[in-house]
């Protein structure tokens, strides 16, 4: 028996129970966070308007239709998938209102469309799926090889800028060349990985948030700390999203160099987990405050679980310690397993500067969920 697999069991007994009443008391919703009391918010709730960015085009909005897609592809119950494409079916409105849609178009619908179109085959969901694909091909600049963030950033229009954020939603474009044997979407998902490898990632494997490219040239400008602790610092969800976000791009395209670009954040992490596996939003963020953010924490786990699925045995036991260094932290001091919060994971921080701080986020729950089925090796390639 994997020396793992007795914890894991019992977590996942823990999820099935969790998402299971949760998924019920929440059937309408799409939630991102809860209030005082604990419960879900709804980012599809019809009094937001639609030119604000955190409603029905919330760039995490997948993600619940995501916990239940994994909960689906685990206990085989139809009702998961019912509820999955309440999220599903609700954002197909972005496409028609299509001001305020991102970059993030890969975070909404490769966990919803994708997730119902590989699972089900729904031929819906592939059009969904190949639609926002096309969105965020839309987004390429061809002359600085990039794939532009975001629309505005303090109501600044901001063509030139790039995040690291991106390496999951090219995932999207991935799928997209697989279906539809067009390599053009690949090619732009490529050139895309390319520049964040040799603009994004320092010598020392630690990550940018932010990099600024002039649009007309493509030059570098300069790079932000974004929702890290500042210029120069390592955002840990950033690491994250680096860490594993090569390895997308290395499952899909089987090159090296991506490998080895994970591998590189991957080694930065590890060397800078703090001995109780608490995650803190910065790397390099002072002493105090001392935030955390578990969400990037179960980021970089997953991250760490996806590259000892593919580097040879000698190596995988380093990484999943790593990562099983990680969950265990969030498993028994940072999860909520009672009816006291709809949330499991606690105290995530969506910015080291920004209001507020140790919260619930369901890509939080998304990416532990994940990472918990992945070390149980029972999940299915989300991305
Ligand atoms: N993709 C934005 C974030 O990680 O907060």
């Amino acid at each position: 028996m994997d020396s793992y697999q007795a914890w894991t069991d019992e977590v996942i007994h823990r999820i099935r129970e969790k998402i299971g009443w949760v998924s019920e008391k929440n059937r309408d919703r799409i939630p991102y966070t809860t209030d005082a009391d604990g419960n879900y918010d709804d980012r599809g709730d019809q009094e937001r308007e639609w030119n604000q960015d955190d409603g029905l085009n919330w760039w995490t909005n997948g993600f619940w239709g995501g916990i239940l897609w994994l909960l689906y592809h685990d206990t085989k119950q139809e009702r998961y998938a019912e509820l999955a494409r309440v999220s599903e079916y609700r954002m197909e409105e972005c496409f028609e209102q299509f001001y305020g849609l991102h970059h993030d178009v890969g975070f909404m619908f490769q966990p919803t469309a994708v997730a119902d179109y590989r699972l089900t085959g729904n031929e819906r969901s592939r059009r969904t799926a190949l639609h926002a694909a096309n969105l965020l091909a839309g987004r390429f600049n061809p002359v600085g090889k990039f794939i532009r963030a975001w629309n505005q950033s303090d109501g600044q229009d901001v063509p030139g800028w790039a995040i690291i954020d991106c390496m999951f939603n090219i995932s999207l474009l991935y799928w997209a060349a697989e279906e539809t044997k067009d390599p053009r979407f690949r090619h732009i998902a490529t050139m895309h990985a390319d520049t964040v490898m040799e603009h994004f990632i320092r010598t020392d494997g630690s990550v940018k948030h932010i990099v600024e490219f002039n649009p007309e040239t493509g030059e570098e400008v300069r790079s932000y700390g974004g929702q890290g602790y500042g210029e120069g610092s390592s955002w840990t969800r950033g690491q994250g999203w680096a860490v594993y976000g090569f390895m997308i791009s290395y499952r899909h395209t089987g090159k090296q160099e991506y490998l080895d670009a994970a591998k590189r954040a991957a080694h930065y992490c590890m060397a800078n987990i703090p001995e109780d596996g608490i995650i803190p939003i910065d790397f390099r963020q002072p002493e105090e405050p001392a935030w955390e953010d578990s969400c990037g924490a179960c980021v970089i786990a997953g991250g760490l679980l996806e590259i000892a699925e593919c580097v040879p045995a000698l190596e995988k036991e380093s990484y999943r310690k790593a990562a099983v260094r990680i969950l265990k932290a969030i498993d028994q001091r940072r999860a909520d397993w009672t009816r006291d919060s709809d949330a499991i994971v606690q105290n995530c921080s969506g910015a080291y500067h920004n209001c507020p701080h140790h919260t619930t986020m369901t890509y939080a729950d998304y990416f532990f969920i994940e990472a918990i089925y992945k070390l149980r090796g029972v999940d299915f390639k989300v991305w």
